[in-house]
């Protein structure tokens, strides 16, 4: 399924390639196509935790972005989006951001890091193509900068190491994109692996792998078609207030000894309480309850009880809701119908928030109809269908056999 859809890349591309190019088919035969498939992912828990030096619980997804690309000789990059239908060029010594036309940006972002750790660009043309939904929290962003990443290193000959691309990713995104995002979606989407959940660490940025058996549950993504483009929301804004929230907990203790909201314990913080701002004290309270669910979690899944970790969920998004203040009235309104129906055991928002995306655990015999009950209620109240995305564990990004 997935090399008939590389080869169907491959056939556009050459199709394009060779239109636009006449007489340098020859590029394909002496340089070769690379294909590079880089998974979305889901988080099992651990939200707004990782830019707080706090844990996490990413899955990647089987649901990716397809690559194919080739070096083509020249001073150029040339782009062909087929899920925008857009074809994008530009020059290697004229890599600007571009706000008009968003996706090349994270190219461009990628590239200028290889610059920056002192490589000579040279052209390459791609054709990029994705099954993963884009803006909705399922990390098409990161998707798509470490699938740039692994076919620059590939069509250029580069050995840098997961670590280094990981790297190069955050940096891009927050030094060119400019959202101060954390390394939750670049290691998912690096590191991810098969029938495993990844538990993060990120003081120590280590990680481990932790089985899943999801027994007769699956993951179920729901899609509330609230669209939202990182960089226009208030996620910077949140890390700011962590910080000031962090700023005021030293103040208050007179100590230097914490780094980060993950060295604050509950007591702690409820001593401080009623000296700290309101929205500051819930900010933080968030990071530090959210953490405890991760590591709860954990234990769940190592003890093979699956059926435990819906109420953690729910917990989680109430947080994320109330205290942190990333929900909307889109993603509240679908948590609290599925407290409704039988089959979901817990939901909550997944990623930044804002919109976007919604990770439930479910009943798998129970899919469709809690599929048909959620698309009634929601077009009724919002004139929408949210989609339905059924999530199964991937390997982390990798470069394929195409056709
Ligand atoms: C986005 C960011 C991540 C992380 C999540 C929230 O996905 O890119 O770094 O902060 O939001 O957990």
């Amino acid at each position: 399924m997935i090399r008939d859809r590389f080869i169907k890349i491959n056939e556009t591309f050459f199709r394009r390639f060779i239109k636009n190019n006449p007489g340098k088919e020859k590029i394909f035969e002496n340089e070769g196509i690379v294909n590079i498939l880089s998974p979305g992912r889901i988080n099992i828990i651990g939200e707004h935790t990782d830019y707080n030096q706090g844990y996490s619980l990413p899955i990647a997804i089987n649901k990716y972005i397809f690559l194919a690309v080739m070096r083509n000789g020249s001073d150029n990059v040339n782009i062909y989006n087929i899920g925008y239908d857009q074809y994008h060029s530009f020059a290697l010594d004229e890599i600007v951001f571009d706000k008009n036309i968003k996706w090349p940006n994270y190219i461009k972002g990628i590239l200028k890091e290889y610059v920056k750790s002192g490589v000579i660009l040279s052209g390459f043309d791609l054709v990029i193509d994705s099954n993963l939904v884009s803006g909705s929290g399922l990390s098409s962003s990161a998707a798509l900068l470490t699938g740039i990443a692994l076919s620059f290193e590939r069509i250029s000959k580069l050995n840098n190491s997961r670590e280094d691309i990981i790297e190069f990713c955050h940096s891009a995104e927050n030094d060119f994109i400019g959202v101060n995002n954390g390394y939750l979606d670049h290691f998912a989407v690096v590191y991810g692996k098969k029938k495993n959940s990844l538990f993060i660490d990120f003081k120590k940025l280590s990680y481990e792998y932790v089985p899943l058996n999801l027994k007769d549950y699956i993951f179920l993504v729901i899609d509330s078609k609230e669209e939202r483009y990182l960089p226009d929301t208030e996620y910077n804004i949140r890390r700011e207030e962590c910080l000031d929230a962090l700023e005021k907990i030293k103040q208050l203790n007179s100590s230097n000894k914490y780094i980060s909201l993950s060295d604050i314990d509950l007591p702690l913080l409820n001593n401080l309480k009623d000296n700290m701002g309101e929205k500051i004290y819930r900010r933080a309270r968030h990071v530090i309850t959210e953490n405890q669910r991760v590591l709860k979690i954990k234990d769940y899944l190592i003890e093979d009880k699956i059926e435990k970790i819906g109420s953690l969920l729910l917990d989680s998004h109430k947080s994320l809701s109330g205290n942190y203040e990333v929900s909307t009235e889109k993603l509240d309104f679908i948590v609290n119908a599925c407290k409704e129906i039988d089959g979901v055991d817990g939901i909550r928002l997944m990623g930044a928030g804002f919109g976007g995306c919604l990770l439930s655990i479910v009943k798998r015999s129970r899919v469709d109809s809690i599929s048909k009950i959620l698309k009634e209620l929601y077009h009724n109240e919002f004139g929408l269908e949210p989609g339905f995305i059924e999530c199964l564990s991937s390997d982390g990004c990798k470069q394929v056999q195409g056709g």
